[in-house]
């Protein structure tokens, strides 16, 4: 199995890549798939920054990109702390940075790391494994109400109080201790859907609590626009649309940051547009790709440029 198949690999590219000499940063490195792109497209006295929270990934892509040595550095780290890890690598500002959020498919599909519905393991969902909160800890330590706002908001899930009672439920008598005992309680809820898993929201609530996916995001955002050289580029592949809407409100706010109200003449906040939003409606994946990677369904590309 493929340890993560990239996707949006061809808009990325075209997007990232600039004419000279640049500094980019690949906030996901994961399985290093956009990074090797990078690496392979751009000129030789470029230089590459990868960042990801989780181990494994540094491990793998470290042994892919072996080759790269000279030209990649790799940081271990949470990507809100880019500005301290692009300080680290020796720049103040770089050109381009790149974000394609959510978990790769090798985190999906490694059993152990307890994030997928489809098979038994022991309920986890911590990207980072230095994390204090867990998805066991949630389930099991959590008031019934703040499970139901968890599941709720992150996932957008409209029976939150139903599954959230047979958690608490379920728990007087045994621990939750594994996925299939998480998603046998959600099924017993809600019921089955032909058309997507019934834990799939609950599971994708917890997640995004676990590791502050938003939260992360939004931070995120508001420090790589201020690491960006004019004419720099802020390239974010979201896979859902909680993400899309900070990223799109984001860069909308970026574009026009004016606050002034609209019915007085002039602009007295002096708040001044940072670029332009480059892609008005997201890239979303091509026929062929949607056909060979189920995970291209969701992905949206956003692009921002820093202005002069
Ligand atoms: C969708 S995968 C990226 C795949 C990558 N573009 C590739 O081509 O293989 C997302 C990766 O981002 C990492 N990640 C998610 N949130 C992060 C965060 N806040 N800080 C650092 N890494 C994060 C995950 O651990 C995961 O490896």
């Amino acid at each position: 199995m493929d340890y993560h198949k990239p996707v949006l690999y061809d808009e990325t590219i075209e997007n990232i890549i600039t004419d000279g000499r640049a500094v980019y940063v690949d906030c996901t490195l994961g399985g290093g798939g956009h990074t090797e792109g990078i690496l392979k497209n751009s000129s030789a006295d470029s230089k590459v920054i990868g960042i990801d929270q989780d181990i494994e990934a540094i491990n793998f892509s470290k042994e892919r990109l072996k080759d790269y040595k000279d030209k990649l550095e790799m940081f271990q780290d949470n990507f809100k702390n880019l500005d301290t890890v692009i300080y680290l690598a020796g720049y103040d500002k770089v050109d381009r940075i790149l974000m394609d959020i959510g978990v790769s498919s090798n985190q999906l599909d490694n059993v152990e790391r307890g994030f997928s519905y489809r098979f038994e393991a022991k309920l986890d969902m911590r990207m980072n494994k230095e994390l204090e909160v867990s998805a066991y800890d949630v389930v099991n330590k959590f008031s019934e109400k703040e499970i139901a706002d968890i599941i709720y908001k992150y996932g957008e899930e409209p029976k939150s109080r139903r599954i959230a009672r047979n958690i608490v439920e379920y728990r007087k008598n045994k621990d939750i201790e594994t996925t299939t005992e998480l998603a046998d309680i959600v099924i017993k809820s809600i019921g089955k859907s032909m058309k997507r898993h019934p834990a799939k929201r609950t599971f994708q609530a917890i997640r995004i609590f676990v590791n502050k996916e938003l939260e992360v995001l939004t931070e995120t955002l508001d420090k790589a626009i201020n690491l960006l050289n004019p004419k720099g580029r802020l390239l974010v592949i979201t896979f859902h649309s909680l993400e899309d809407r900070i990223v799109k409100e984001k860069f909308r706010e970026f574009e026009n940051p004016c606050t002034c109200p609209s019915d007085i003449p002039i602009c007295v906040c002096n708040k001044k547009s940072l670029g332009k939003v480059i892609t008005r409606k997201p890239i979303v994946a091509k026929k062929e790709e949607l056909e060979m990677n189920n995970r291209a369904h969701s992905a949206k590309l956003r692009i921002f440029e820093r202005g002069e």
